[in-house]
């Protein structure tokens, strides 16, 4: 079964009154009419065009470790089983009954070898295969189809840095081509070790009255709002101990690739964390570098594992420009960033979160922990508190942001605001230093709306039917 190929020209009609998808992504002035945060017909278009076909996270394969496991998540409003097979492989299908349409599963964690829906019996199994209906001699399920394409509809499911994501289209690349070489940066941020990284329990979730491309477009590349939404990062000193008249760090290389995200710091700049203060940097190697001050949420005990697991640019860019911020379109994000407890002690935060629309003006917030497998419990401790403290219901970074892109949504309802534009004119172009070891579209230095204005190009890919 594939996806109705609904393709149409930028310039064509989009909406029903005639408004077409260049007049929303004006690609000359490169505004973006703030319409397209507010509106139901393109939200409609959205969830078929982009989140059915899209590749996206759902849940952290540990969240389902033994078989018979299973979560429910979301594709767009599509609500989806996440369950672990006897096989131990992690399968998706769509909580909706073949027969009509009764949900199959009711609990969102739970146990199950098969699932009976409560409306007429139907039973299938967790991957969604259909298994049989009550009163088997009366072939209740019909005899016009056979049992095979009785079962719940089913994803394509790939695991990546511990993380499920899904896609319902048959024709959408791999994931790994689908990442293509943001790869070599999101290995940097949560592939780090041989045992690899593992979540704090199931997601938080908590409902933002946002349109979820706010929060999208943001992680796309938005950088530059830290200097003054999150002005506080600085003022509580969690950073380094420089006080609350630092500048926060803007240095740094930002790497896009189809829409896809990440920002790289430059951890030479003086007033980056304690830890590095007053070093002869130039002089260090990047191994040295790192157990001086080993990546964000990582022991100095599991350093050395670096080596066997990246190249020589990678070790160097960890070393001197750590990713620590991206987003993988549409809407799946990532945070590893260093920071530190008032006392000094050095601390990070860490999370995987997904932006999963509810409707045009509102969104829920995904929020995953996460930690590496193989950190001594205290050390984890740490990095759960510190996460809990800046992200995610609790956090006071998450709530600078949560806070403004109601904003942005509530503005488009007006009759006037919805005339107006996103703006993404800071354009510089590709800025590649010579000696940067790492691929895709790179942007060095003060961070610019180029990667930002990425993600609309990519958005519109997708709008227009023209994903791949
Ligand atoms: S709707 Fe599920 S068995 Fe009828
Ligand atoms: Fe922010």
């Amino acid at each position: 079964m594939t996806l109705e190929q609904v393709r149409v020209d930028s310039s064509a009609p989009l909406l029903s009154d005639g408004t077409s998808l260049s007049e929303l992504i004006d690609q000359d002035f490169r505004e973006v009419s703030l319409r397209v945060l507010n509106d139901e017909e393109l939200y409609q278009l959205e969830l078929r065009n982009i989140f059915t076909r899209a590749w996206t996270v759902v849940a952290h394969e540990d969240e389902i470790p033994s078989p018979g496991d299973y979560v429910l998540r979301w594709v767009g409003e599509d609500e989806v089983i996440v369950s672990r097979s006897d096989e131990g492989e992690v399968t998706v299908a769509l909580n909706v009954c073949a027969h009509r349409a009764a949900k199959v599963c009711r609990f969102e964690v739970g146990q199950a070898r098969q699932f009976q829906c409560p409306y007429h019996g139907w039973t299938f199994k967790p991957d969604g295969t259909f298994l049989g209906a009550p009163i088997g001699r009366e072939s209740m399920h019909g005899l016009l189809r056979p049992k095979s394409e009785l079962g719940l509809r089913k994803g394509r499911t790939e695991v990546y840095l511990g993380m499920v994501f899904v896609t319902f289209d048959e024709t959408a690349p791999t994931l790994r081509e689908y990442l293509g070489p943001m790869t070599y940066y999101w290995d940097m941020m949560f592939g780090r070790t041989e045992s690899g990284m593992t979540v704090v329990g199931h997601p938080q979730r908590f409902t933002i009255k946002s349109n979820w491309k706010s929060a999208a477009e943001q992680f796309a590349g938005d950088i530059f709002h830290t200097l003054s939404l999150h002005r506080s990062m600085q003022e509580l000193q969690l950073l380094s101990s420089d006080g609350p008249q630092q500048e926060p760090a803007m240095a740094g290389v930002s790497a896009s690739y189809q829409g896809h995200f990440v920002r790289c710091f430059d951890l030479s700049e003086g007033h980056y964390v304690n830890a590095l203060k007053g070093k002869d940097l130039a002089n260090l190697a990047p191994m040295e570098r790192l157990r001086l001050m080993p990546p964000p949420g990582m022991e100095p005990g599991m350093v050395d594992q670096l080596e066997s697991r990246f190249d020589a640019g990678q070790l160097r860019i960890l070393a001197e420009y750590t990713p620590q911020v991206g987003q993988l379109f549409p809407n799946v994000a990532g945070l590893a960033m260093p920071f530190q407890f008032p006392d000094g002690s050095v601390s990070a935060f860490f999370t995987w979160r997904t932006w999963v629309p509810k409707g045009p003006d509102t969104f829920e917030l995904f929020h995953w922990t996460v930690v590496e497998r193989s950190a001594s419990q205290e050390f984890r401790d740490t990095v759960n508190l510190m996460t809990s403290a800046t992200f995610g219901a609790s956090g006071f970074v998450e709530s600078d942001d949560t806070d403004t892109w109601p904003m942005q949504t509530h503005a488009a309802r007006g009759a006037l605001g919805r005339e107006q534009k996103l703006r993404y004119q800071a354009v510089l172009g590709e800025t590649k230093p010579d000696d940067w070891p790492g691929p895709g579209q790179v942007y060095a230095g003060f961070p610019k709306d180029d990667s930002q204005w990425n993600f609309w190009l990519r958005y519109v890919d997708f709008m227009s039917g023209r994903p791949w």
